[in-house]
């Protein structure tokens, strides 16, 4: 029996538990909450859905009961606050650092040997604290914002290309903020066919800066943090694992080593399967990339400095 762990009812946790359970990603999924009521009355009105949707996956909400998540193959941790119009994911930190550790401890005391995503921003930091409060091999331990940039990246390519955004191929690596971001362009095709074959220098441009501020574009929109997408790329991370796809989904990871990065959890392109983390993979870099990537890190490190604990 497989079963995911689900921290904070939220929209974007809501959203990933899910898709979860309409792919079948796992039999069981819990979802806690401190909210008393929310995690209960999320999964009951999806548990309501089983039979218009032939689901088969068991959801199941509560409030604080950490036993209700013990022994979980996976634990997504989705708690703290969204951002709101205006704010950077960096301006969270304080607030988001002291509610990542205490579940950490909480779901590890329960699931000692889960893989953990990190879905709470600032995602990068994030993921380097629960590296940093549980001791966990490294491979057990993913940020998931790589997998989500890279789906608006082929989203904003599909719309400039006029295509499928299925058709579509590409990834961002570096960190999961605005300015931190690296599409990685040269890399992106249509069916295997680069996109600069279709799209002009100023194009490209355009869309790498789309995707960069894609978040605080919705969050400007919609008055906090966006979550389907959110939702679905960490449903996305958790099935390659659960179901030992190899597959290979940028995501924050810490790097000792690559990419000339040691003591950093930063988006880099990860095969995932059984266990998390299998393998990063190292991709040639031009020396504008390298460049990007080293900037990239500098910020990164920088937010990782400022974690109250
Ligand atoms: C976003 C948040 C989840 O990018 O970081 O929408």
């Amino acid at each position: 029996m497989s079963k995911v762990t689900v921290v904070g009812a939220g929209n974007v946790g809501a959203t990933a538990a899910n898709v979860m359970a309409l792919r079948e990603v796992a039999d069981e999924v819990v979802m806690i909450d401190i909210k008393e009521g929310v995690s209960e009355g999320k999964a009951m009105d999806m548990m309501q859905t089983a039979n218009l949707l032939d689901m088969n996956t068991r959801i199941k909400g509560v409030t604080n009961d950490y036993a209700a998540t013990a022994d979980s193959d996976v634990v997504v941790i989705t708690s703290g606050i969204p951002r709101k119009p205006g704010m950077t994911r960096e301006e969270l930190i304080g607030v988001n650092a002291g509610i990542v550790k205490q579940v950490t401890e909480s779901v590890l005391a329960h699931s000692p040997n889960a893989v953990i995503v990190c879905v709470s921003n600032p995602m990068d930091t994030m993921t380097y604290l629960i590296h940093k409060v549980s001791g966990l091999p490294k491979n057990r331990i993913i940020g998931m914002g790589g997998a989500l940039d890279s789906s608006r990246f082929k989203y904003f390519l599909s719309q400039a290309l006029k295509a499928n955004p299925n058709e579509v191929e590409g990834f961002v690596i570096g960190g999961h903020g605005d300015t931190t971001m690296i599409p990685m362009k040269r890399y992106a095709t249509l069916r295997g066919i680069p996109v600069s074959e279709f799209l002009s220098d100023g194009e490209l441009d355009k869309i790498v800066s789309d995707t960069m501020v894609g978040g605080a574009t919705l969050t400007k929109l919609l008055g906090t943090s966006a979550w389907y997408a959110p939702g679905a790329a960490t449903a996305e991370v958790v099935e390659a694992i659960i179901h030992d796809q190899d597959a290979i989904i940028p995501c924050s990871a810490l790097l000792d080593g690559e990419y000339g990065e040691k003591d950093l959890c930063i988006g880099v392109p990860c095969l995932l399967g059984k266990g998390g983390i299998k393998k990063i993979i190292e991709i040639p870099m031009n020396d504008d990339e390298k460049e990007l990537f080293k900037k990239s890190a500098e910020a990164v490190r920088k937010t990782n400095a400022a974690l109250p604990c």
